[in-house]
């Protein structure tokens, strides 16, 4: 089964909108396999942003994602990579369409609210940079 992992960034946690994204993914039919609520290491966030590490804007995306709280979660779910990814909509909110959660509830690029794996082959890196596997419901559960 597919899985990803999304994060509800520090501005998402501040806004208080942990439980709205948790039903948007619940109401689509994924499975919530693991979701815990911390703060980012330094070291966490430059592994997980690395391929932005050229970037002018990496050491504000890592202040920013260090910031405070973050709610993380696994999920699986039949091509959960796309298909969260088009419920979160476009990285730049100016782009994003209403009704996807950037378009939404999301004002600029830097505070877009949510993260979510680009591939399967990133989920399993992202999944590994913050969950231990003992922190994962394994298999299939019933819902
Ligand atoms: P995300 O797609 O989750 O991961 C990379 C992040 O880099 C992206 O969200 C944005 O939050 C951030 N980002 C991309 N472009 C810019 C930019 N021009 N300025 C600040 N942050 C950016």
């Amino acid at each position: 089964m597919e899985k990803t992992y999304l994060m509800v960034k520090p501005d998402g946690v501040q806004r208080h909108l942990i439980g709205k994204l948790v039903q948007r993914f619940e109401e689509k039919g994924f499975q919530l396999i693991g979701a815990k609520m911390f703060r980012l290491t330094r070291e966490q966030a430059e592994y997980h942003y690395e391929e932005h590490k050229d970037k002018p804007f990496f050491g504000e995306l890592v202040a920013f994602i260090t910031s405070g709280p973050v709610f993380g979660m696994v999920w699986q779910g039949d091509n959960i990579v796309a298909l969260s990814r088009a419920m979160m909509g476009k990285t730049n909110p100016l782009d994003a369409a209403p009704g996807t959660i950037r378009g939404d509830y999301a004002l600029n690029t830097g505070n877009n609210i949510i993260h979510g794996s680009d591939s399967p082959q990133s989920a399993d890196r992202e999944i590994s940079n913050f969950f231990r596997p003992e922190e994962l419901m394994t298999g299939d559960y019933p819902v």
